[in-house]
């Protein structure tokens, strides 16, 4: 396990939530010298403010104590031989193929990419890959996927909620990780990664979304709380200004974890058009993430 200090974590997210020391004192009913103590780790959060404080931060008790569960989690499922989910690649990467076929070495980044069965299958087809994944074991396994298949892709360790993409791309692609992102953090990780694309180049991501006629049925308690899941359309509305191609909501048979159930996934793959270029027939605001 990961482990933070606790004032570098309140620290952190009360920045993320755009928050002062003082309004989240207010909140608190505290003095913002409490905040400030604990942030400069002079002082601990009393242990029966640690529930309020994670509310408040929209985050976890757990994770304001420093523990990332979500890697061990995850670092679990990849420690196995074989590969957690498969080697066939996401339907995803042949649209994108389709959209931007690899007549050069276009720039990918995958984020969020497991055991790098997508990031290496776009690599064999000659894209340029970069890909991270929060857990290390899910890197090692991509490693070795690549070095296998005689393919280059840069894989590194990377947290979504810290990463700043240090380079522009031709497409950028996520399967299955959006849903630990919390809400707050929706909006400017959206901006982010259209920033990060060149024009005419798209993202395409998918993401489980919320259905009152399907009941959670999660792999184990902690993840509940770990995953965010987003409301239905609440992806498509953060890219209302660039060109849909694909835009489908889909209910599915799942069987991880032994117990059958449904998921929901919204499905986006959308093209940043140059500056000034319109979209004729698209609606301007539909089902709009913020
Ligand atoms: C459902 S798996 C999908 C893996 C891969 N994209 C695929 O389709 O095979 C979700 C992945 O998201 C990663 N993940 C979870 N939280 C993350 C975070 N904060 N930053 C980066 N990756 C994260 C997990 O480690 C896991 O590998």
């Amino acid at each position: 396990m990961d482990h933070l200090k606790t004032g570098e974590v309140i620290s952190k997210r009360r920045r993320e939530l755009g928050l002062t020391q003082n309004q989240l004192a207010k909140t608190l009913n505290i003095s913002f010298q409490a905040v400030s103590k604990w942030e400069n780790g002079t002082a601990y959060p009393d242990i029966e403010m640690l529930p309020r404080l994670a509310a408040a931060l929209n985050t976890t008790v757990d994770a304001l104590l420093g523990y990332r569960s979500v890697v061990t989690d995850y670092d679990k499922r990849y420690e196995a031989e074989e590969y957690y989910w498969g080697l066939q690649p996401n339907r995803i990467c042949y649209d994108i193929m389709k959209l931007l076929p690899p007549i050069r070495p276009y720039r990918v980044l995958d984020m969020g990419c497991g055991e790098g069965k997508d990031a290496v299958f776009l690599a064999k087809c000659g894209y340029n890959v970069t890909a991270f994944d929060i857990s290390e074991q899910g890197i090692d396994k991509a490693k070795r996927l690549a070095e296998h298949n005689k393919v280059d892709v840069r894989l590194f360790k990377a947290d979504i909620l810290d990463y700043q993409p240090d380079d522009d791309y031709n497409i950028i692609f996520s399967s299955g990780m959006l849903h630990f992102i919390p809400k707050p953090r929706r909006q400017e990780l959206c901006d982010s990664l259209k920033a990060h694309t060149v024009e005419n180049g798209f993202n395409a991501l998918n993401v489980f979304v919320r259905k009152p006629f399907i009941t959670r049925a999660w792999d184990s308690a902690r993840d509940e709380e770990l995953r965010h899941p987003w409301h239905s359309g609440e992806l498509f509305g953060y890219y209302h200004d660039w060109l849909f191609h694909t835009c489908r909501e889909e209910v599915f048979d799942c069987n991880s974890g032994g117990i059958p159930h449904k998921h929901c996934m919204d499905t986006l793959i959308a093209q940043k058009l140059e500056a000034g270029v319109q979209i004729e027939g698209q609606s301007g605001n539909a089902g709009s993430g913020r």
